[in-house]
This record gives C-alpha cells, structure tokens and sequence, in this order.
C-alpha cells in the first residue's frame, strides 16, 4: 500500500475522459489500496481514480475514514440509475484543498457499480452517503465542485481558488 499525491484543481488529469475498468486484477487490487489508504491520511470520505493521475473509472468511498471495514465501498464502471430528493449541501473536495462550498444535491439515490471482484451490485444510499457516491461519479465524468456552480458564485469561487494559489497553499505535490 502506498500514499498517493493528490492533484490540485487545474491539472488536466481532473477533466479528462476516464477509461472503463476491464482487469480487475492485482493491479486494480493495489490501486484500490492505495485509494483506500491516500483516502483515509487526507483525510476524506472518498477519493477517486483521476485524483492520483489515473484516469480509470473507479473510486473509493469510506465514511469511517478507516474505522470500519464494513463501511469501505468500491465504485467500479458506477452508474447512477435514479436519484431522489434534492438538499443544498457543504461540500469540499480533497483537489480543492481548504475550500467548500454548497451544492445541490439528491438526498437519495441507487447506483449500480462493480466490486473490486468485478461483481456488480446495486444499492441505495441516503444523505452523506448518497452525497459522496455523487461527488466520486461526478470525478469519474470529469465534473468537479466548481463546475455546479453558476455566475457570481463561480466567480467567487474562483476567487478563492486564486487567493490559494496565490499563497502557495496549493502545490500539488505530483
Ligand atoms: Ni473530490
């Protein structure tokens, strides 16, 4: 297992196409690893695959951050088959480091993703849950925090954005 270096908003990685995972072998074993365990020392509630500069269709979420093995869930190939609800939510994101904002989103939702086996399974997932199964997606199709957001506070986002730049807080360590 390894510590990943985690991309800061504005590397290309973040916004490109992402591959579909089709070898769920030792590889994808030691990157789900890695996910799990770069996840848990953020620390953060899920990470995705373009976040270390790969760009496959696969994320880890983990509520616990470590705590509970029974809470470790693997999002390979997932797709979002209906959600349900919507709520204005604080939301950071770890290529986003020390910045959040609010975003809408569903309160519930089903997703249908493959395991770290391959096997696909389907479930429901509810409030924080469902929150962080939408974040993870949403950085499987390139979509990040920002990108919800419209006008004035895009704009103000982005002002931030820069302000953190500007300080140097942001220096990706990749
Ligand atoms: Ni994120």
């Amino acid at each position: 297992m390894a510590i990943l270096p985690i991309l800061v908003y504005g590397d290309p990685r973040l916004e490109a196409a992402n591959q579909p995972v089709e070898d769920f072998g030792e590889e994808l074993q030691s990157l789900i690893e890695d996910l799990f365990e770069t996840g848990w020392e953020a620390p953060g509630l899920g990470l995705a695959a373009p976040q270390v500069g790969i760009n496959l269709r696969i994320a880890t979420v983990d509520l616990s951050v470590g705590k509970d093995p029974e809470a470790r869930v693997v999002l390979a190939n997932p797709e979002i088959i209906f959600c349900r609800g919507k709520a204005s939510l604080e939301e950071g994101c770890l290529s986003f480091p020390g910045l959040f904002t609010t975003i809408e989103r569903p309160t519930a939702l089903r997703v249908r993703a493959q395991d770290n086996g391959g096997r696909w399974r389907e479930f429901e997932a509810e409030g924080l849950l469902a929150q962080t199964v939408c974040h993870e997606v949403d950085h499987l199709n390139g979509v990040l925090i920002v990108h919800h957001l419209r006008s004035m506070k895009r704009r103000l986002f982005m002002r931030r954005v820069e302000k953190m730049r500007k300080l140097g807080v942001w220096q990706s360590t990749a």
